[in-house]
């Protein structure tokens, strides 16, 4: 027991983390002078003494049907809530109430990928409409009702906005599945949320190619149907109505075309439905440790509160504004940062439907031209690759951003500078914003025009958020001194999850237990959030995030748990065991390799590791696709029969493995190392030196095992 225990060796926490300490840099005057935020009084507003009345502030920013009595409510911790009392609709919010002086305004401008296709612009007043056709469809022929979950699986179209707000009108909760994820998932969050309804498109550009969706959507059923599940009807908008971009024939009785069904629900008018500020708005899900993916609950008042505040003073949102994020809506960044905070502000927001390199790594910047985008907003896994395909390309248009965002995973100082100077010409500020599905909206970042800029850092707590590092006994982690630890948020914030839907236990136990001084207290005091993630606090204030503590690897900034990962190759017939381990690529950040042994009688062959990497896809995406599947005799093991995933992350990365003394079969790793690091010399795939700091994390990968 003892050997076993020593394995899991290296804490974060016990990580020593050397960098250079990089320089300031100072947001423009021009941009100083219009931000809405610079006035250093703000953080006094929001400091700890003043919570959480302090966030009256962002909750006034919305319109309410009913003022709330209370502003925090703790007594069921951490089950905590906010505004309660109060009665809104974030649909109305979000549209209704612009129309009286902004209805001709655009809402949404949305860039089809084929680049001869219009540019559709859609005004408030239009998307109004559109709203409420669908929120009568959804009501009268689909029979949703408040609190009902609706499944979409939809690409990033108008149509997408447009489904969500209708949702919110009626209190019907979404649940967006990221359109690049397989059938499969998508079939797997319908049943966890017991949606009766799915929304789903024909196909959408992606690349150059019309994609077919439609026929993931009868995956997903079959899915479903295999769990016991069966969905009531499967509603298809078309990418052109009126025509038919799939092969997946319509099931009679079953699926539908918006596009023919609508014309029932022509100039209809839905009344808002006005919510409680606790009740449910959405659900996102993300992956965690286990392999059942945690369908993270959002609400409707505290949600919604939080993110037209972080939009207003940390994207610097100002109603004529065209603000591009980016991102996908079908993650999270995209529900706060695209949909909710932007239109709450009554701004104008963009959207491109689809890869940022597509047909030439100059479209970016051409849209931004077009359009006059003031604010550019994406993650470092675009920069990246968009520094690398076109690094001069920025130069030869003439578009100017004042604001720019990087989000969802570290950036390396290089890769910021490139954004800094090149995408935004020096004239732009940027914010590094941290956050999570879970969180709503962001909890570290410089604002944007009062503190000074650290490539790689994200800043300081945003205002509001009192963040903490502590290490694995629970002591704080001092500032400036060099020492990794878990990053911990003190207190509850409006845009908080409530819970994981279904699984109230999973949420204390993954979120609140580790930290928790005492389980019996109603003083949110003793309930800190660990998020799961590892940083260093400088002796400036600014936190640097350096990447998951759990078992979760992040591609290009999305998070893949290594279980689901696992769960998916083991369905091939071949596989006995599977583990899957995060390698460090100049482009993607992390991306995934795949260790699997065979059951007796199989032989290795290319085959067996084309379904492995076909399994994951169908399974759970494209992106969760493996960059090698190394098939090997024998997994690297405790003698408790554990699988040491930081050996084999080791292997894979060209660094220490650590100790192997322990292990109960220690002959395996020389000739897992002889077999994977000869292929990928001869590959030619051998990865750059890795930092100190990334070392340490292959290191201490899997020790949540
Ligand atoms: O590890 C952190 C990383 O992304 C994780 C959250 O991923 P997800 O829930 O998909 O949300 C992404 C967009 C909000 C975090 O636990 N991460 C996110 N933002 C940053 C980051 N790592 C470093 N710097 C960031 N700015």
């Amino acid at each position: 027991m003892a050997v076993e225990q020593q394995e899991v060796q290296v804490s974060e926490a016990q990580i020593a983390v050397h960098w250079r300490e990089e320089e300031y840099y100072y947001p423009p005057a021009k941009f100083i002078g219009q931000a809405n935020a610079s006035d250093p009084a703000i953080r006094e507003r929001f400091r700890e003494q003043n919570f959480p009345e302090c966030f009256k502030e962002y909750a006034d920013l919305l319109t309410w049907d009913k003022y709330w009595h209370t502003t925090l409510d703790t007594s069921n911790p951490p089950f905590w809530k906010w505004f309660v009392g109060g009665r809104l609709n974030a649909c109305y919010n979000c549209v209704d109430r612009h129309l009286a002086t902004d209805r001709n305004k655009p809402a949404l401008i949305w860039v089809p990928e084929p680049e001869a296709a219009a540019t559709e612009v859609i005004t408030y007043q239009e998307l109004y409409w559109r709203i409420n056709e669908f929120a009568a469809l959804l009501r009268d022929f689909c029979e949703l009702k408040t609190g009902d979950r609706v499944t979409f699986h939809l690409p990033m179209v108008p149509d997408l906005p447009v489904s969500m707000l209708a949702c919110a009108r009626l209190g019907v909760i979404h649940s967006e599945v990221f359109g690049g994820f397989s059938g499969a998932a998508c079939g797997e969050r319908i049943v966890d949320s017991q949606s009766r309804i799915l929304v789903t498109m024909d196909g959408y550009y992606r690349n150059g190619e019309l994609i077919d969706h439609k026929s993931k959507a009868d995956e997903a059923l079959a899915v479903a149907k295999k769990q016991g599940f069966e969905i009531d009807k499967v509603l298809v908008w078309r990418r052109q109505p009126g025509q038919y971009a799939s092969k997946s024939p319509m099931v009679e009785g079953r699926d539908f075309f918006v596009d023919e069904v609508i014309t029932d629900y022509r100039r209809r008018v839905v009344e808002p439905v006005s919510m409680p500020a606790e009740a449910p708005l959405f659900l996102m899900y993300t992956s965690g440790t286990t392999g059942r993916p945690k369908g993270c609950q959002h609400s409707t008042g505290g949600y919604l509160s939080y993110v037209a505040g972080t939009s207003k003073y940390y994207q610097d949102i100002h109603p004529d504004d065209t603000y591009w994020c980016f991102a996908d809506i079908g993650w999270i960044t995209g529900h706060s940062y695209i949909v909710y905070g932007p239109l709450a502000l009554g701004t104008t927001s963009v959207m491109y439907e689809g890869v940022p390199t597509y047909p030439d790594p100059g479209r970016p910047w051409r849209i931004a031209e077009r359009l006059g985008a003031t604010t550019f907003h994406t993650a470092p896994t675009t920069i990246r690759m968009l520094r690398k395909l076109g690094p001069d390309e920025p130069a030869k248009y003439g578009y100017h951003f004042k604001h720019m965002t990087t989000v969802g995973e570290p950036i390396e100082p290089e890769v910021w500078r490139w954004y800094h100077k090149v995408v935004g010409k020096g004239e732009a500020v940027i914010v590094d914003t941290w956050w999570q599905t879970e969180n709503g909206g962001f909890l570290g970042s410089t604002l944007p025009a009062i503190d000074p800029m650290k490539p790689g850092s994200c800043g300081p707590g945003v205002v509001g958020i009192y963040p903490v590092i502590y290490d694995e006994k629970g002591e704080v982690v001092e500032a400036g001194s060099g020492r990794a630890g878990n990053i911990c948020i003190r207190n509850p914030w409006p845009g908080i999850f409530q819970t994981i839907w279904g699984q109230p236990e999973r949420f204390v136990d993954t979120y609140y237990k580790k930290y928790c001084r005492n389980p019996e207290s109603k003083d949110w005091h003793d309930w800190p959030y660990f998020a799961n993630d590892g940083a260093v606090l400088a002796a400036d204030g600014y936190f640097r995030i350096v990447g998951r503590v759990d078992d979760v690897v992040n591609v290009a900034g999305h998070r893949l748990g290594t279980k689901e990962l696992e769960s998916a190759a083991i369905t091939v017939e071949e596989v006995a065991e599977a583990a899957a381990v995060p390698v460090v690529d100049e482009l993607r950040g992390r991306v995934v390799e795949m260790y699997v042994a065979l059951k007796p009688g199989y032989v290795a062959s290319k085959e067996i590791e084309a379904k492995v990497a076909k399994g994951i896809e169908t399974q759970i995406g494209k992106i969760a696709r493996p960059k090698n599947v190394w098939i090997v005799a024998d997994m690297p093991k405790t003698r408790s029969g554990k699988i040491m995933r930081r050996v084999i992350a080791g292997i894979s990365n060209f660094t220490d493995p650590g100790d192997i003394t322990t292990l109960a079969n220690p002959e395996i790793v020389a000739s897992i190392k002889e077999q994977v690091q000869t292929e990928k010399r001869a590959r030619g795939d051998v990865p750059r030196e890795l930092t100190a700091q990334e070392a340490e994390e292959i290191k201490a990968f899997g020790k949540n095992e």
